[in-house]
């Protein structure tokens, strides 16, 4: 297992360190496979991350393939939809466009929805294959993508997309899995700011638990490719930093 962690002084160098790791990636999966196939972390660190890399990418877009780590279930124009983020601060500013396996957030059924998304991962991938990389990001309690504490998603072992609540339950959710992520080349986790500080000292050095901090099961994963790019906020209460 590698764990790379790489720590920023603030959230405009931890977005141009991610492009710059994103550029590398892409450039090698290109090279090596004909196709970099990634997908997309939602939220709101990434939006810094995205807009910087379509100001600054050099990487042959046609040969780009964006899958989504997760979805709202909203329709894709909605203000809380990833896809509609990603259009905002991604797509927007590419010359040309990749491909784009959008989860069906509109669906009336989030768990056919789902089934969908698991039939379409493995139409792009086979079911031998796996995804290059997958952006990620970690939340307050722990949770990446919409694998939240103690959701039954978490148990899912065998389909790589599956339908959550939000803990909140405000709404349905479509989420990666496990096997999903755990199939994936490298893993690259950005977190920004002091209210990630604690959380990311938990699930790095604290009591293996992924029940309840999901992000251990990929932090915390010696099988696994992953690196971590932090701001100095968020990396402050850790005693790793390299
Ligand atoms: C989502 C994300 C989610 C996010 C974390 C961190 O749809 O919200 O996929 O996993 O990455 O909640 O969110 P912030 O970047 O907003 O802190």
């Amino acid at each position: 297992m590698t764990l790379y962690i790489s720590v920023s002084p603030d959230p405009a160098g931890l977005a141009e360190r991610s492009v710059d790791v994103l550029e590398v990636l892409g450039g090698k999966a290109i090279a090596q496979y004909g196709r970099f196939v990634l997908s997309l972390a939602g939220g709101s660190t990434p939006r810094a991350v995205y807009a910087l890399w379509a100001e600054k990418t050099q990487l042959d877009w046609s040969k780009v393939v964006l899958v989504f780590g997760d979805e709202r279930c909203v329709p894709p124009d909605h203000e809380q939809s990833n896809y509609n983020m990603v259009a905002e601060s991604l797509l927007a500013g590419l010359a040309t466009q990749p491909t784009i396996v959008r989860m069906e957030g509109e669906a009336e059924d989030p768990v056919q929805a789902a089934r969908n998304y698991d039939y379409a991962l493995h139409e792009l991938l086979g079911s031998d294959g796996f995804m290059h990389v997958a952006l990620l990001g970690i939340g307050g309690d722990g949770h990446t993508a919409s694998l939240f504490p103690r959701a039954a998603a978490l148990n899912e072992g065998a389909a790589w997309c599956a339908s959550t609540p939000a803990p909140d339950g405000s709404m349905q959710r479509l989420t990666l899995t496990v096997p999903a992520l755990r199939n994936t080349r490298k893993l690259m986790f950005i977190a920004t700011g002091a209210d990630k500080a604690d959380v990311l000292r938990r699930v790095l050095e604290g009591p293996l638990e992924p029940e309840a901090l999901p992000a251990q099961f990929f932090l915390r994963d010696e099988r696994l490719n992953v690196n971590l790019l932090l701001d100095e906020a968020a990396a402050a209460k850790l005693n790793r930093r390299e």
